[in-house]
């Protein structure tokens, strides 16, 4: 089992119950989508097009639309049963949403959701994408399809130390660190089903990736144990 395998995101009651323990953290997670959301280096009024990335049923496009009030959001997932609830949710942005399945894997997926964008947010979801070639592609892609001074703002789970002999002190100390469930109900999860065979991307790897796919300015802004919130800038 790879990382993220262990999810059915095309199954309507998986998908039914993830939905159900996210929002039982929402107090939690608010308000890290919130900030996160808040950082987009937007004037209050910009006309700005957004790309949420694995948008599942909204959470973080909400957050862009309603400190944005003229962006509009284009959420893509491959999940149908994810969008559907994503739809429903945010019936009362009008045509300031849009919605597009397509899989992230699948190269046609930038001609599916159709750019410029002068942001790409994304939350929970690069992880999903499992093999470091496959996060590798995508971040390439995000980069291709942002506006010259474009960002990408990924909010996701890295390798952590938790992978770490349990007798080091760094594996000791993620051992004793509470679950953070900052992002998510199944941040946790990770690290109890993970094949300990299976290649996990380290910060560092994916730093590097992002700078590698054409990003100028890269940073991790946030961390919390395996949670990060990576920026990665274009040139203007
Ligand atoms: C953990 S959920 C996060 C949903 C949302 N971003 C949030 O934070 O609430 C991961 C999302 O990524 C989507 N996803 C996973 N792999 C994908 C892929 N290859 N292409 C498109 N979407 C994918 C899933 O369908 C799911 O909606």
């Amino acid at each position: 089992m790879g990382i993220g395998d262990h999810h059915h995101w095309h199954s309507s009651s998986y998908v039914d119950d993830w939905i159900d323990g996210a929002t039982s953290h929402d107090e939690q997670r608010r308000p890290v989508l919130h900030q996160a959301a808040r950082l987009l280096p937007f004037a209050a009024e910009a006309p700005v097009r957004v790309l949420d990335l694995g948008s599942g049923y909204g959470e973080f496009s909400a957050q862009v639309l309603g400190l944005f009030p003229r962006a509009s959001v284009c959420l893509a997932d491959y999940s149908v049963p994810m969008l559907e609830r994503a739809k429903q949710r945010l019936v009362g942005f009008g045509d300031r949403v849009e919605f597009r399945v397509c899989d992230l894997r699948d190269p046609a997926w930038t001609t599916q959701v159709g750019g410029v964008f002068d942001a790409v947010v994304s939350s929970l979801t690069i992880h999903n994408l499992g093999e470091p070639v496959a996060i590798r592609r995508a971040f390439v892609d995000v980069a291709g399809l942002l506006c010259p001074g474009g960002c990408f703002f990924d909010l996701d789970l890295v390798l952590d130390a938790r992978f770490a002999p349990a007798t080091s002190a760094l594996g000791e100390l993620y051992a004793r660190g509470a679950p953070s469930h900052h992002f998510g109900p199944d941040t946790d999860e990770h690290h109890h089903e993970l094949d300990p065979n299976v290649v996990v991307p380290t910060l560092e790897d994916h730093l590097c990736w992002l700078r590698e796919a054409g990003f100028v300015e890269v940073d991790c802004v946030w961390k919390q144990f395996s949670e990060v919130f990576l920026c990665g800038f274009r040139s203007s």
